[in-house]
């Protein structure tokens, strides 16, 4: 089984869900982008209010920020690690590549969840998270087009991209993850 992932695909495709059922399984490390910034925002510090203002309308934090936090987590590591909700953008699969480099650790497999706009809007506006409401939803579809959806071509390229449907049952989706990464 390979150890070193990326979970990739739009807001609600299931992304969280089976990457705490494969962590758990498989003994990875669960690195998400947007977990590690809801803790930050919970815990109230600077860095979080103004990461707080950017997660609410659905907008990307910037680069910066969320490469600084991935860093200082995926060094650390040595058991193998899946991402979810990173690298979110060209820029940030760039400067992803050249950490990996550094730590010499390349991505394994990337696991696109795919699965069709109504069905996602429902599911999220179903789980009513903060930045679940429709307004933002809408934003955060049309973000994952502009900025996120590149990165199937890139990781298409390098020959390491496997497409999921994930409008199933959540235990049939994670059996085709499974099969795809085995
Ligand atoms: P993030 O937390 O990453 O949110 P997201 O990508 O929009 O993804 P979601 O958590 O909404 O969906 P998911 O695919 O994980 O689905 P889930 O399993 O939860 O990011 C939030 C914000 O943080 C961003 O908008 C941005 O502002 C910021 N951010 C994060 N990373 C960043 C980065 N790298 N750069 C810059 N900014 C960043 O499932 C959704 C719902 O569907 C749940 O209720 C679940 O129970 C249900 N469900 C799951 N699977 C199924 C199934 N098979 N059938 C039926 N229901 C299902």
């Amino acid at each position: 089984m390979k150890k070193k992932l990326l979970f990739l695909g739009p807001p609600g495709a299931g992304k969280g869900t089976q990457s705490v059922l494969f962590c758990k399984k498989y003994g990875l490390e669960h690195l998400s982008t947007g977990d590690l910034l809801r803790n930050e925002v919970s815990s109230g510090s600077v860095l979080g209010l103004k990461a707080a203002e950017i997660m609410n309308q659905g907008e990307l934090v910037s680069d910066e920020l969320v490469l600084s936090i991935v860093e200082n987590r995926l060094i650390n590591i040595t058991q193998g690690w899946l991402l979810d909700g990173f690298p979110r953008n060209v820029n940030q699969a760039n400067s992803l590549k050249k950490l990996l480099e550094k730590i010499n650790q390349p991505l394994e497999a990337v696991i696109l969840i795919k699965v069709p706009d109504d069905y996602l809007i429902k599911r999220l506006l179903e789980r009513g998270r903060q930045d679940d409401n429709e307004e933002v939803i809408t934003n955060r579809l049309k973000i994952y087009r502009e900025k996120t959806s590149p990165l199937i071509d890139l990781y298409s390229k390098q020959g390491i991209l496997k497409e999921i449907e994930g409008n199933a049952e959540i235990d049939v989706v994670f059996s085709c993850i499974e099969k795809a990464l085995g």
